[in-house]
């Protein structure tokens, strides 16, 4: 019998009945990322040590994976019978799929490959209490509930990354990562293994990576925009030895993750020009970067180079045994290459036309030489700067563009984009959140991120191996906040990236992260819950109204509006809240007379030009709309912190002109807006802005600054129906700048008009 596409959940959470009469607890099926196919089956399956396991020699990971999770965790003992069999089955059409059923008689999994029945077992792994998580199962038996799944991967790349140079982290840590990606079917690990800041990994053949490259002298604290640069003063480093690295990569291999190792080229290398100057143009002693950001140290071409790097790399390819070695690409500035003579000599004789196409010569010779020993790149997408290396796959992070411009030109891409994948960015709008590097990426965006780009056509769509959520440490000194920067987005990129679009649903998403956060309890991982926030729409039909939200089940928003603390006597929220004046909203969750989450609040400014037309010449960026263009005028601002939430609108290089229409001619005092400055995103204030009236105009020059926002107010009392804001995009960013040479983006909030 087929199976149905029916998505089934056990929701009662309790205590139920076995065959036997016998109380058990009853383990729920909500599973992430959520299977393609699910179907319950009446009854359940009882594990006890008289359940033996069955496998085919070629599931021997599989099989060995789920005796030691039973074993371990409980003092049920595997024998060995058929209750659970593990099918090698060449029908199953995906490598990595799996059919798996439950019945009260016994567990058969059918796959084609180990990986396959590994997916099957994580699976079983979700159905059993989350006591096997930390070891503390102390009954004889257990109940599993009857279940029926046929599922398998939508992409065949799901990864997450790490960036250890900024910040390192122990060898243990390394294994409780992989094992979380393991856990969640993820396959591939990106070990951002070499940085500015520090080199990571052992190469024997150079003791000074070792000795100097591994180590900086101390630490920015703060922003990079906090000026003065303060210093914490202390040494900070390490590496992690070939030995470490090959245990590593050995338990990877029993977790079905490939590690992909990157090693930055040409840029983020002045920590090896630290230890060996002659690598670098200049030749002048650096030092291993103290701060965060972009430098100008980079490789130099000349051959001495390429030699260094061929002796790394041969070492690498020792350690790895991926298919693919990253080799950087990103933000290496040009300052130093063009005015070396051994890269100006390298142009010449390579008949190059500038210092982009000496980027693809580098990249290109680099490729050629991993090429010839059996392994292929993977770069950032600034690989695709003076042509693309013959078989190279891209990283699409700088938005979607190196993606769309590499699959049209047939090569592999992995979707990495800042908006949806950027998990160094906050989660919450909450001032209280740990320090950040910026950004706004909550759970909910990544859950919606599509991987497949729009413009690509169904042919072109099939170069998209992936995509993958990135961890830049700049702000992570603690494997507690990689965690919690990590958790719960990782559980949403899981279903982005294995589950069926059809198959998601954000509210059935929640509901499932609330349960699988007492299985990331029991395994000691911290995450962050935002699952108990507040979140508020003003909807502008004939009258305003405001409408409060809260993503779990069974709970209560209680909310105040004279500026008053939510408390559990406040009014329960059941319907929008009518808007006919200014006012400030503020709510809280509530489970029965317990406050859970944080406090919400919300100003609403009924000015002028709430609920008026608006155009603009520009579609805001897709990964930045907001509420659209009238959400510059529905009487809410955006967060003071984070661009991108509903209300800010995001453009990238456009110059934009907003066109307000009053509907008649109104007398107007003043008008009044703000951009966001967070430089370190790339993001840019205006050097100026004009503003027209219906018989006027006015120009309004912005000075340079770091502040993060830039706030612009014009008192003038005028007549006018229409008002125009002429916004020119900032230009270029830069040298010197993160983003040097990419165009700024644009963000503005509500336009206020009194
Ligand atoms: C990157 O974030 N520089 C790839
Ligand atoms: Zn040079």
């Amino acid at each position: 019998m087929p199976i149905k596409k029916l998505i089934v959940y056990f929701v009662f959470i309790g205590v139920i009945f076995n065959c036997k009469n016998k109380p058990h607890e009853i383990v729920t099926s909500q599973i992430i990322p959520i299977p393609q196919n699910q179907e319950t089956v009446e009854g359940q399956f009882v594990l006890n040590s008289n359940t033996g396991i069955e496998y085919d020699k070629a599931f021997n990971i599989s099989a060995n994976f789920l005796k030691s999770f039973i074993e371990h965790s409980s003092s049920i003992i595997l024998k060995e019978n058929n209750a659970i069999a593990l099918i090698k089955d060449e029908t199953i059409n995906n490598d990595e799929g799996y059919k798996l059923h439950i019945t009260p008689s016994n567990i058969e999994i059918h796959a084609k490959t180990d990986r396959g029945a590994f997916y099957a077992i994580q699976t079983i792994r979700q159905l059993l209490p989350v006591a096997f998580e930390d070891g503390s199962f102390n009954k004889e038996e257990v109940s599993i509930p009857c279940i029926k799944i046929e599922d398998e991967p939508r992409f065949k790349y799901r990864g997450m990354h790490l960036d250890v140079g900024r910040h390192m982290y122990s060898v243990a840590f390394i294994k409780k990562y992989i094992d979380a990606l393991a856990m969640l079917k993820m396959n591939t690990f990106h070990w951002h293994l070499t940085e500015d800041q520090g080199w990571r990994i052992e190469i024997k053949k150079y003791p000074k990576l070792q000795e100097i490259a591994a180590y900086r002298d101390e630490t920015l604290v703060g922003h990079y925009s906090d000026q003065p640069h303060q210093f914490d003063g202390k040494k900070y480093g390490g590496f992690y030895t070939q030995n470490e690295i090959k245990d590593i990569v050995a338990y990877a291999n029993t977790r079905n993750i490939t590690i992909i190792p990157e090693i930055e080229m040409p840029g983020h290398s002045q920590a090896a020009i630290a230890a060996y100057p002659e690598l670098g143009c200049t030749g002048e002693q650096v030092e291993v970067a103290k701060k965060w950001g972009v430098f100008e140290e980079v490789y130099c071409t000349k051959d001495e180079t390429f030699q260094f790097l061929e002796n790394v790399l041969d070492e690498v390819i020792t350690l790895f045994p991926s298919e693919y070695i990253h080799i950087g690409g990103d933000e290496a500035p040009k300052t130093h290459w063009k005015t070396c003579k051994d890269c100006q000599q390298r142009i010449k004789e390579e008949g190059l036309k500038d210092e982009h196409e000496l980027q693809n010569y580098f990249i290109t010779r680099i490729e050629k030489y991993l090429n010839s020993k059996g392994r292929q790149i993977i770069g950032w997408d600034e690989i695709l700067e003076g042509g693309l290396a013959p078989n190279a796959t891209v990283m699409s992070w700088r938005g979607i563009n190196g993606a769309v411009e590499a699959a049209k030109q047939r090569h592999n891409v992995v979707m990495t984009p800042t908006s949806h994948c950027y998990f160094d960015y906050y989660q919450s709008e909450n001032d209280n959140e740990p320090l950040a590097i910026g950004g706004y990426l909550p759970l909910e965006k990544v859950y919606n991120f599509n991987p497949i780009p729009e413009e690509l056509s169904t042919e072109e769509s099939k170069f998209v191996l992936g995509a993958q959520g990135n961890i830049w440490t700049e702000y992570m000194p603690t494997q507690e906040q990689v965690e919690y920067m990590a958790f719960p987005r990782m559980l949403a990129m899981s279903e982005v990236v294995w589950s069926n679009p059809e198959q998601k649903n954000y509210s059935d998403f929640v509901n499932r992260v609330e349960h699988f956060n007492k299985r990331l309890d029991a395994l000691g991982i911290n995450y962050a819950n935002h699952l108990y926030e507040v979140e508020g729409k003003l909807i502008s039909d004939e009258n305003l109204s405001y409408q409060l939200n809260t993503l779990t089940q069974g709970k209560q928003i209680r909310y105040t509006i004279d500026g008053s603390e939510p408390n559990n006597k406040s009014n329960v929220y059941v319907k929008p809240i009518k808007i006919n004046m200014s006012m400030i909203i503020k709510a809280a969750v509530f489970n029965k007379d317990e406050k859970l989450g944080s406090n919400f609040s919300e100003t609403i400014n009924l000015h002028k030009a709430v609920g008026k037309k608006i155009s603009i010449n520009k579609e805001p960026h897709k990964a930045y709309s907001g509420s659209g263009a009238k959400g510059l005028i529905n009487g809410v601002s955006g967060s003071d912190s984070r661009y991108g939430d509903k209300e800010w609108l995001g453009f990238w290089g456009d110059d934009i002109e907003i066109t307000i229409d009053l509907g008649e001619t109104k007398e107007i005092s003043s008008i009044e807006t703000r951009f966001h400055n967070g430089q370190g995103q790339w993001i840019y204030a205006p050097k100026e802005i004009k503003i027209e009236f219906d018989d006027e105009t006015e120009t309004l020059h912005i000075p340079d600054t770091k502040d993060v926002l830039v706030n612009i107010s014009l008192d003038k009392n005028i007549s006018t129906r229409f008002i125009k804001l002429k916004i020119p995009n900032y230009g270029i960013i830069p040298e010197g700048k993160q983003g040097s040479g990419n165009n700024a983006w644009t963000f503005i909030d509500e336009i206020i008009i009194n």
